[in-house]
């Protein structure tokens, strides 16, 4: 895929580093180089004065590459102080397909997989487009803050258009930026972590609250991307892990699911084992999950499987994988025997974004002249 360079000072790598209550300090060492950065520093020193917004379209289950490039940096946020609103993009599904499948049963289980992880919904949000009605009307005035040339050169949705199921391009695939920008300014959120290829979409949000403040007033703030410094993590089949390829780990898989997988990564056909992700991606990503989940020096847990070849690796993976999730996968069962009360999180949550997004379109009518 290609991304342009972003030269944005607002570009800032994040500390992936784990809440204290997940033993996941691996992904603190992938962070530290990131921890000084002018964004990290601005949080830590007003929590309160920011407010993430992210989110995960509801078109599959959340696996270990969003354990280790995203999710655990939420949390960690929360845990700094700073209010987390987390967006399930339900409208955004139809972007890239024709109908939103199992839509309920893939929301169950975001917010299942947002739970045990410990996101607080007494202190952070959890919603679906579907119910906000006013983070959708924002949608009018933005796109008419766009070109069309500039939603046709977004080298993100190129690269989607390249890989969508559909014959044809619709206007929501080439608008979703806009309707992105609308996710995040509707809840004024300031700090968006996402991974590089989301980078385009966050230079048009911060170009859509520019234009909008120099054309009817200062209403919104550019927001920060926040890009994961957590290494990429490569499917079972060795392309970009997706929860919508059938290549990923989902974090509430069963112990016995997680086995049957990692058997089935692609590996390559040199016995030893090593550490070299340029040279041997496959072996090497199984060799690195093994390492962040057990806090390791990749090159080390390489060394010591050796000449074990494939099947010793693939062994080592799985046992550091189920046991470094087992205290997540515990408290996800909890939470399954009780989808009212998990339901009833989206709940609230929907409500206080309706009122964030009531309140930012009264804003805009405002400033735009007061439609009413
Ligand atoms: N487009 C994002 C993705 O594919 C999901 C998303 C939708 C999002 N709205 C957002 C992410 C707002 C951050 C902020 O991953």
């Amino acid at each position: 895929m290609t991304t342009p360079a972003v030269t944005t000072p607002a570009v800032t790598a994040a500390a992936t580093t784990a809440p204290a209550t997940t033993p996941a300090a691996s992904v603190e060492a992938h962070g530290t180089e990131a921890r000084g950065t002018e964004l990290e520093r601005r949080i830590a020193q007003d929590p309160g004065g920011f407010r993430v917004l992210t989110g995960d379209r509801p078109t599959g289950p959340l696996h270990l590459g969003h354990y280790f490039g995203s999710l655990l940096n939420r949390v960690r946020l929360q845990n700094l102080g700073v209010e987390v609103v987390v967006l399930i993009p339900d409208y955004q599904v139809i972007t890239d397909r024709d109908t939103a499948e199992r839509l309920g049963e893939y929301t169950d289980g975001l917010l299942l997989d947002y739970l045990a992880l410990g996101i607080d919904p007494a202190r952070s949000t959890v919603f679906c487009h579907s119910a906000v009605p006013a983070l959708n009307q924002l949608m009018l005035p933005f796109l008419s803050l766009v070109s069309v040339a500039e939603l046709n050169r977004n080298p993100t949705v190129k690269d989607e258009i390249a890989h969508s199921r559909q014959s044809t391009v619709s206007g929501l695939m080439l608008t979703y930026p806009v309707h992105q920008a609308a996710d995040i300014l509707s809840c004024k959120g300031n700090v968006v972590p996402v991974g590089r290829d989301q980078a385009p979409h966050l230079e048009l949000t911060r170009t859509i609250a520019r234009r909008f403040n120099e054309r009817y007033g200062a209403v919104f703030q550019e927001p920060d991307i926040m890009l994961s410094a957590a290494p990429l993590l490569l499917g079972t089949d060795g392309t970009k892990m997706s929860k919508s390829r059938a290549n990923s780990v989902p974090l509430g898989a069963t112990a016995d699911e997680t086995a049957r997988l990692i058997r089935g990564a692609t590996t390559d056909a040199e016995r030893h084992i090593t550490y070299d992700p340029d040279a041997r991606p496959n072996v090497s990503s199984l060799v690195l999950l093994a390492a962040l989940c057990l806090d390791r020096d990749p090159h080390e847990v390489a060394a010591e499987i050796g000449d074990g070849g494939a099947a010793a690796l693939k062994r080592t993976v799985t046992d550091a994988v189920n046991s470094h999730l087992a205290p997540f996968r515990a408290r996800r069962a909890e939470y399954a025997k009780d989808l009212t009360f998990v339901r009833s999180v989206l709940r609230a949550g929907n409500e206080r974004a309706n009122a964030l997004a009531e309140a930012t379109l009264d804003e805009v009518r405002e400033a735009m002249g007061a439609f009413r």
